[in-house]
């Protein structure tokens, strides 16, 4: 299957940003781990990051027909845009919820997710093997759809 992980804002400044709380590795060690991890699966990945909610809401637009799964960090979008949710509710893809850190246990204006309404599940708190219990999730939701 064709999983586009999409990523939002300063998800590009990974190893740079507050690495006390993001980690070192930067964001193209994510995409390689996240790439080797799908292929394990049998899947293949395609990457997206933007800093614009505008850009973001065009590019899960354009996966209708062009991928099978969603797999999306809205980085602190996910807190504040309504506009995120209706693309992920328009599209209507399997879609998950990813976040290295666990936002949850931090400051109170991470506790709420709007994405979290459209999604399969949520997986926050392990870093990268945030994304890579989410790649499983997805390949298996997938392989479980094919047989029915
Ligand atoms: C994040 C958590 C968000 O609260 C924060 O705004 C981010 C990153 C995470 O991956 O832990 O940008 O989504």
């Amino acid at each position: 299957m064709k999983i586009l992980v999409i990523n939002g804002p300063n998800l590009n400044m990974l190893g740079i940003r507050e690495p006390d709380i993001y980690g070192r590795k930067t964001y193209a060690d994510l995409l390689e781990f996240c790439r080797e991890r799908a292929a394990k699966n049998g899947d293949e990945t395609e990457f997206y990051q933007s800093n614009h909610e505008g850009d973001l809401v065009d590019r899960i637009q354009q996966a209708l027909g062009a991928a099978d799964a969603i797999l999306i960090n809205p980085g602190a979008y996910t807190h504040t845009s309504v506009a995120i949710l209706d693309a992920v509710k328009a599209v209507s893809l399997p879609t998950v919820e990813v976040h290295l850190s666990d936002p949850d246990s931090r400051e109170e204006f991470r506790h709420v997710s709007f994405i979290r309404l459209a999604c399969a599940a949520t997986f926050s708190g392990k870093g990268f093997e945030s994304y890579g219990e989410a790649l499983d999730f997805l390949s298996a939701l997938n392989k479980h759809e094919g047989k029915r």
